[in-house]
């Protein structure tokens, strides 16, 4: 039986007196010295007797059909088994939380670099000698590669509130600024990968997903089979940052030549063919207005964006999503435009909507104070919202207030020079702040907690991209049950388990993680019952039940096992509460008189995430989120040519992610206690994607601070800043 139940009303602190003292602290990953010894089984890194190799082959125009694909132009490859391709095959990744088959274009090209077909042989090399050799024919078409003059664009009605011309037009300072970002890749680790064998009717899948309880779905519909008919693993995963939310061409490919050939077929993509053939992040254009009265309160705020994707794609970047409740204004204003071409498609890539929309915000905050005259820390907390402005909805407790003031007394924000003031040598120096907010939210969630004299096991189809559920979920249970770590085993990511949210969203770890925690929970009211106390007396730690005047071991208490599978799910606070982390970035920069280089010295974030669930992921979670801010704020961009769309830097020697050598080693991140008794029954919220928000803001502020350079068109490479200088 599955105990079902619904977030309705805020529940007991538990976690706060419970015994065994493992929730929140730095506890290292389970799986942690599988991953440094290589034994950790990724996707690829599983390969069945007798496995087939397949390599994708891309279309090489924009738009149009593929009329012949001449196999025999391979033919003489030693070892080759087959091309395929056809009506199940697949244009690009589903869309997060989709469920359902991505477009299958069936010989339709949509754009260049979409992958076509699959050259499967006995060896990778030979596979791959077939793909860029295979001869294939096109009908090409004209297409539009520039979101900028598409002649297709979709229009959402706007989101408003308040008298905009009123509060517009009495305001004592005003900021009105268009700022621009570049298509971003998610650039994961590891490639995309996927191996598929049949038994008989059945597929088993191992991939690299971060959704399987969706991606059973994707995949059983784009192959047009029953959904009980696949099974997906996915127990290592690389990386994801949104790339890997939904099934992709490898998986269907793969499942589909393994089918035909009766042999297992694993299929990994390119470096090449993950930029191009796999969901990016948006370039957008935002627009933003704001105007304070004489007091540095906010009375108008307006964020509008244009963001792009392919025709037939329903996911659009959410740029001003926390735009709508971070500040408080009289009146606001959003909307969005979509424009339609046919470049790689966008979905989502880490923070989808904050990530680019905050850096706006918060560079559009900073020009603001400067126009009004205040510091910028203190605009911000003049107009900190206290509820959602949009929903009305109040907040769970949140502290964005107190991270701001800490922060800045931490980083010694009130000590700072004043602006464009100091210098060492040729480098000038400043300092720059900003906020950071992500929603957080509770996504239907299921887990089996299993009890016995040996100790628990955790089973749920939840995925680890990294992000450390697999300590996370034996930091609850073990907590929950009175357990060491050692004692706590945790499955995941196999779609015969319990379905959970999976990782996106930030919210997994919160999802999943009640799921395990009601779990739980009901098997500690059965032990309460049979020690003879109320569940509220029970005590549990290391194996030993406390409870009134008795003292028993766990063991005698579970009679063989106890077994507790419980599903939660949102409820009636989600529809009262607003939910949100928060934060607040400061950074120091140096930038070069003559060059224009930027260099990061130091970035401080202080964040609440609600609850910490595990210190040391939670703190890897908002390190690389700012370190990805300051990738996206110098370095970070995609190129598309401009004749064909297709995306020019296509590996990371040309796509410029942050490296070490970027990042200082001054880097401080840390957590306000909190509890969110709104959010889910353990208090707390998502940290995931709350560290890039706003984090490329604070530097390109500091960068302001330091030159006086303005830079709004991002990346903020050398030749924008000696330009925005000179302008200056
Ligand atoms: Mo995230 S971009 O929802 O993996």
């Amino acid at each position: 039986m599955t105990f079902e139940f619904k977030m309705d009303e805020p529940q007991a602190r538990l976690l706060d007196s419970t015994r065994q003292g493992l929730i929140g602290t730095a506890m290292p990953r389970p799986d942690g010295l599988a991953k440094v010894t290589g034994t950790a089984d990724y996707a690829a890194d599983h390969l069945p007797e007798g496995c087939a190799h397949g390599v994708l082959v891309r279309a090489t125009v924009t738009r149009g059909r593929v009329t012949s694909i001449d196999e025999k132009s391979i033919a003489g490859i030693p070892g080759l088994l087959g091309v395929f391709h056809g009506p199940h095959f697949v244009r690009n990744p589903a869309q997060g939380t989709a469920g359902e088959s991505p477009i299958r274009p069936d010989g339709e090209v949509h754009y260049h670099g979409q992958p076509i077909a699959l050259v499967v042989a006995e060896t990778f090399e030979a596979a791959r000698d077939g793909a860029l050799r295979l001869a294939v024919g096109y009908e090409s078409e004209p297409a539009e590669v520039d979101p900028d003059t598409a002649s297709e664009v979709e229009r959402d009605d706007p989101q408003t509130r308040g008298d905009w011309d009123d509060a517009w037009n009495r305001a004592a300072a005003r900021v009105d600024v268009t700022f621009r970002t570049p298509g971003h890749a998610a650039a994961a680790m590891e490639p995309h990968a996927a191996v598929a064998e049949w038994q008989g009717e059945n597929l088993l899948l191992r991939g690299s997903l971060q959704m399987v309880a969706f991606n059973r779905y994707e995949l059983a519909d784009a192959l047009d089979v029953a959904p009980e008919r696949v099974r997906i693993l996915s127990p290592y995963v690389g990386g994801g940052f949104g790339s890997k939310l939904g099934i992709g061409a490898e998986a269907v490919s793969a499942a589909i030549a393994a089918r035909e050939l009766d042999c297992p077929v694993r299929v990994v993509m390119a470096r090449q063919t993950v930029f191009d053939a796999v969901l990016r992040r948006t370039e957008t254009h935002q627009h933003l207005r704001l105007a304070t009265d004489g007091d540095g309160k906010l009375l108008a705020l307006a964020h509008h964006d244009r963001v792009s994707n392919l025709p037939g794609e329903a996911f659009s970047e959410p740029v001003s999503s926390a735009s709508q409740f971070t500040y408080d204004a009289l009146a606001m204003h959003f909307a969005q435009e979509v424009a339609r071409h046919h470049r790689t498609p966008s979905g989502s890539v880490r923070a989808p909507g904050e990530a680019v929309g905050m850096v706006a915000l918060e560079v559009a905050m900073d020009m603001l104070a400067k126009e009004a005259g205040i510091d910028p820390l203190d605009l911000r907390l003049r107009n900190v919202s206290t509820s959602h402005p949009m929903t009305g909805q109040a907040f769970g407790e949140q502290r964005l207030a107190d991270c701001l003031t800490e922060g800045a007394r931490r980083f010694g924000w009130a000590d700072r020079p004043a602006p464009g003031t100091r210098a060492e040598g040729d480098w000038l120096i400043g300092t720059g702040m900003a906020a950071a907010a992500r929603p957080n939210g509770l996504q239907d969630s299921a887990a089996r907690v299993r009890l016995t004299a040996q100790g628990a096991v955790v089973e749920t189809d939840m995925t680890d991209i990294g992000t450390g559920t697999y300590a996370i979920l034996t930091q609850i249970a073990g907590e929950m049950l009175g357990l060491p770590a050692e004692q706590v085993e945790v499955r995941l990511a196999d779609s015969d388990y319990p379905q959970a949210s999976g990782s996106g969203g930030s919210f997994g770890a919160s999802s999943a993680g009640s799921a395990v925690y009601i779990a739980a929970r009901a098997i500690r009211e059965t032990l309460a019952g049979r020690l003879g106390c109320a569940p509220d007396d029970l005590a549990l730690q290391d194996g030993i039940a406390r409870g009134g005047n008795v003292e028993r071991p766990l063991a005698e208490l579970i009679d063989g096992e106890l077994v507790e599978t419980a599903k939660v799910g949102p409820g009636k606070t989600a529809e009262t509460h607003a939910s949100s982390g928060f934060g607040a970035h400061f950074a120091e920069v140096a930038v070069h008189r003559w060059t224009g280089e930027v260099r990061v010295r130091r970035m401080l974030g202080l964040f609440d995430i609600g609850r910490v669930l595990n210190e040391r992921t939670a703190r890897g979670q908002a390190l690389g989120g700012m370190v990805w801010g300051l990738g996206g704020a110098l370095t970070e961009m995609l190129e598309h040519d401009p004749r064909t769309g297709h995306i020019a830097n296509r590996d990371l020697a040309n796509y410029h992610v942050a490296a070490h050598a970027d990042v200082p080693s001054d880097m401080q991140v840390d957590f306000l206690p909190v509890r969110d008794d709104h959010a889910n029954p353990m208090q707390s919220k998502g940290v995931g994607e709350l560290g890039i928000s706003g984090s490329g803001a604070a530097i390109l502020n500091a960068i302001y601070d330091a030159s006086g350079a303005r830079v709004l068109e991002l990346p903020a490479t050398p030749d924008k800043v000696i330009a925005a200088m000179e302008r200056a």
